[in-house]
């Protein structure tokens, strides 16, 4: 099969197309035919040397796709060869063939077609386990979103209108911000012009954010736990802006408030799994019935992912850019 290499990190063309080994499926594994993968910023980092796979993990980049079902391994049970699905991964979806622990296989919703299908994996595991198993998001609440118009900023927005809470948004330009009020967001705040905490606290008459999904760590440290409501939840999954700060501990404890911080890649499998699993049962109805949809930004040859990796270091895009093996 053909596969992105990146034989020394970094820039986009880092990113070579080569023939290498088909991956073999091991116990509770099966080998998808990929369609179609997505680009994650965090594939950025790999491919500049700063994101290792982790231990086990295919040294391809990709943490998403969707395909077809080539090869089933021992121990694997409700899938079969030819289902089509899409699948979070540690690694390996910039590639013709993966191999995917079957916990981590979701069937395309109906209604999506299978090369959009796989812009969904990462960003619907990321958006729910955050935003409602960590920081259970509840009808009527605030959500405040980092980067509205990202992928994970699109998902989340969706995703937080379809259960009823009002959501605030952060983009860099009035065209993104346009988009993220297309897609449900109620409130919209240019970070390059505007004092987001200032924003919300006049958006909400003072109560601000109830939840908050943020991109930016240590950078936004500071503003956020003063954009939290009293009960407030920080959850942290990017750190865009670097991963030490000063959190005024006193602030938190006055506000009953919470911080989090996650990642998905390195995560047991038992983890992954149930993510998953709670994404099936919650998301997937609002896939099929229409209430959600994808946001895709273009969608490009695999073998020209240095383009894509371009657009994503370049942010012109909104939603996700998808690479077709
Ligand atoms: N922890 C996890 O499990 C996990 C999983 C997936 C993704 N993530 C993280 O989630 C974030 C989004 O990922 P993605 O793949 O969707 O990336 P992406 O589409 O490239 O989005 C990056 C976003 O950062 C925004 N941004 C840049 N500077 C900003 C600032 N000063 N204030 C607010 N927003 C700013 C950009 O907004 P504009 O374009 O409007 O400037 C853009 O929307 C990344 O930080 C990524 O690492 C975490």
């Amino acid at each position: 099969m053909y596969a992105i290499t990146i034989p020394e990190p970094g820039g986009p063309e880092a990113l070579v197309w080569t023939e290498v080994p088909d991956p073999v499926p091991g116990e509770g594994e099966v080998v998808v035919e990929v369609v179609a993968s997505a680009i994650n910023r965090a594939d950025l980092l790999q491919r500049q040397g700063f994101y290792d796979p982790p231990p086990g993990a295919s040294v391809y980049p990709g943490m998403e796709c969707s395909g077809r079902i080539a090869e089933v391994g021992p121990g694997v049970t409700g899938w079969a060869v030819g289902d089509e699905v899409c699948a979070l991964l540690a690694g390996g979806g910039y590639a013709q063939k993966v191999a995917v622990p079957y916990g981590q296989l979701l069937p395309v919703p109906k209604g999506i077609e299978l090369v959009h299908a796989a812009a969904l994996p990462e960003v619907t595991a990321t958006v729910w386990s955050n935003v409602f198993m960590v920081a259970h998001l509840r009808p009527g609440e605030t959500l405040l979103v980092h980067g509205g118009a990202s992928g994970i900023g699109t998902m989340a927005i969706q995703l937080a209108k379809a259960v009823g809470a009002r959501v605030a948004v952060t983009a860099g330009s009035a065209q993104k911000l346009e988009r993220c009020r297309e897609l449900g967001a109620d409130i919209l705040i240019n970070y390059h012009e505007q004092d987001f905490v200032a924003e919300l606290k006049q958006a909400t008459d003072g109560a601000k954010a109830d939840v908050i999904l943020d991109n930016m760590g240590a950078k936004y440290l500071g503003r956020n736990v003063d954009a939290l409501a009293v009960n407030g939840r920080l959850a942290v999954i990017g750190l865009q802006g670097g991963t030490k700060g000063e959190l005024d501990l006193g602030k938190m404890l006055a506000k009953r408030a919470a911080v989090t911080a996650t990642s998905l890649r390195g995560r047991p499998l038992g983890e992954k799994a149930a993510i998953i699993a709670a994404v099936r049962e919650h998301v997937w109805p609002l896939l099929e019935n229409g209430q959600v949809r994808p946001v895709i930004d273009r969608v490009l040859p695999m073998a020209d992912a240095a383009q894509g990796h371009q657009v994503l270091e370049e942010g012109g895009h909104v939603g996700k850019v998808l690479l077709i093996a």
